[in-house]
């Protein structure tokens, strides 16, 4: 999809669709822009009757200009021939023409789509965040029903008072990239279609603007479209399925990665892992007969050496619960327990596409969950990279096992903070549900950093305790610890295991169990937190 700025006088313009803002009585937001006098027209008729959107975020299409469809919905045959009109290419069109392509003004493809956008609360004449990203869902969904394939848009100027352009068409970029995602590689029927049966989909996508702010607005547009990028490959590895989607996989993915773009890769195998001594790792592994991997991605952008920040990714591409064996139902879902994994390969891949000034590492412990003669029984002891002993008591319970050897891995980096994020509790969801992820670390500037950053991207977390009055409920009475506490504070004290391991660096932890995917009719990864992740990266970079 491309995506630019236009000067906002430029003329003519060919695109088969207008996006304009309206608020509650109709009125355009952009009373600078003026409207061609036919869309004018077809507006105040249809305010006149009562016809317009009513509701915040919903759509009207007027359809102008020599299509069937422009008959039949034509609000009163009295109006003057809209047809006519529009065809003779009126001189009066001050501003942006649409001049449909030929096949497609053939077919009668030539509209503006009239947004609502709530506005007008008490403080400010323009609409809030809420209502204006919902505009922006709402635009993308119309724009994929309809097929079309390149649009202006003139939304962008009904920006919330606190938001500026390119926040404000950014938001429209990743709504409407969000929109065009498929994952339809499995799927017989999209290779058996003609290529033409299908509408390919938004192609091209473009904000009129004031020419004094395109260089602004077109770079933040590319930043949108590389946090667009990168959310892709995170949905794309998290919806894989997991007898493709191994750690073997995984470890190619990142090595593609590493072609395609600057950024360096290092894969570690079982036997270094051993001699390493990463048992909890290993120990995960051990019931199944995909072998582990540890994957080191590094992205070095910034000029001067600088400590790194370092993203750590639980990657258990299946999760069966090992011999504490999960329950059949909704088991599928499972395959989603490398979805942190994932979001270190997005934001990576983000980050390498903005080049960002940052260093940058992604660590993924990469392993599969199963039972079979090898797997670890409950009561089994291993010691740790660092050291430490764990009691196994719940196979299930294996996030924290893998990670905890990545942790400690990352000391060998120096790193500035260390950022792991996992589907790791169940507990979590329960606390939290699909709004936000959980946040724990004991480090409060770090944690304020990252709920800034979600309430900035719109992918938010909230700040949950890791205090040591918790870290009683891990105790062994045959090993340095537990890996699991009771049910209480599930969540916790998972984080509390962690902290564990975490003593040298400042780290924070992002459960995302409730966030990473959705399930029921739309079942699919979200790629949460990659948005989050690349605003904090962002911020660090000092954008
Ligand atoms: N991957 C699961 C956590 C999970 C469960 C995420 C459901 C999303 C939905 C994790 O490995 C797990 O099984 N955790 C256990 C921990 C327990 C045994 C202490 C859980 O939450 O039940
Ligand atoms: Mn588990
Ligand atoms: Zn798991």
């Amino acid at each position: 999809m491309q995506c630019k700025t236009i000067p906002s006088t430029r003329d003519p313009v060919r695109a088969t669709c207008l996006i304009i803002p309206i608020d509650h009585e109709g009125k355009s937001f952009t009373p600078q822009i003026p409207l061609d006098e036919e869309a004018r027209h077809w507006i105040l008729e249809l305010a006149q009757r009562g016809d317009l959107p009513k509701a915040n975020a919903s759509c009207l299409w007027i359809p102008l200009a020599g299509s069937s469809s422009a008959q039949k919905a034509k609000p009163r045959s009295s109006s003057p021939s809209a047809t006519g009109r529009a065809a003779s290419k009126a001189s009066n069109r001050t501003s942006i023409e649409l001049q449909p392509k030929a096949a497609e003004a053939a077919s009668g493809v030539y509209r503006v789509l009239l947004v609502r956008l709530q506005a007008k609360d008490e403080q400010s004449e323009t609409p809030n965040e809420k209502s204006y990203i919902d505009a922006c869902k709402a635009v993308a969904k119309q724009l994929d029903d309809a097929g079309i394939d390149s649009a202006v848009s003139l939304l962008q100027t009904a920006a919330p008072k606190q938001k500026d352009l390119s926040w404000a068409c950014s938001r429209l970029v990743l709504a409407c990239r969000d929109q065009a995602y498929r994952f339809d590689v499995f799927k017989r029927q999209r290779s058996q279609q003609g290529k033409e049966a299908v509408s390919k989909g938004l192609q091209t996508l473009l904000f009129a603007v004031d020419p004094r702010k395109a260089k602004t607005v077109d770079l933040a547009i590319a930043q949108a479209l590389a946090l667009a990028n990168g959310m892709d490959l995170s949905k794309d590895l998290g919806n894989t399925p997991p007898n493709i989607c191994t750690p073997e996989f995984l470890a190619d993915k990142a090595l593609a990665l590493a072609k395609s773009h600057k950024i360096q890769v290092q894969i570690l195998e079982r036997r270094q892992m051993q001699s390493l001594g990463m048992g909890a790792l290993l120990a995960v592994a051990q019931g199944s007969s995909q072998a582990p991997r540890l994957i080191v991605m590094h992205y070095q952008g910034s000029k001067t050496k600088q400590a790194p920040i370092v993203l750590v990714g639980k990657g258990i591409t299946f999760d069966t619960g090992g011999i504490s064996i999960k329950p059949a139902a909704g088991m599928d879902e499972m395959k989603f327990d490398m979805c942190g994994a994932a979001s270190v390969f997005g934001a990576i891949k983000a980050a390498a596409e903005m080049k960002l000034p940052i260093h940058l590492i992604g660590v993924v412990p990469a392993a599969e969950n199963m039972p079979d003669g090898n797997a670890t029984r409950p009561g089994d002891i291993v010691s740790t990279l660092s050291g430490q002993t764990v009691e196994i008591l719940n196979t299930d319970a294996e996030g924290r096992l893998i990670l905890c050897d990545a942790l400690s891995y990352c000391e060998r980096f120096k790193p500035d903070t260390v950022i792991d994020i996992a589907t790791l509790t169940g507990a979590c969801v329960v606390a939290l549900g699909a709004v936000h992820s959980g946040l724990f670390s004991p480090d409060d500037e770090l944690a304020n950093e990252l709920l800034k950053a979600g309430v900035e991207s719109t992918d938010t977390c909230w700040r949950m305790p890791v205090e040591d009055a918790y870290q009683d409920a891990l105790k062994s009475n045959f090993a340095d610890m537990a890996n699991v506490g009771g049910r209480e504070g599930g969540a916790i004290t998972a984080a509390c295991f962690l902290a564990r391991f975490t003593k040298s660096f400042r780290w924070a932890h992002l459960d995302i169990a409730g966030t990473a995917w959705r399930g029921g009719s739309a079942k699919g990864a979200s790629a949460r937190p990659v948005p989050l992740l690349m605003a904090f990266l962002q911020a660090r970079a000092g954008l």
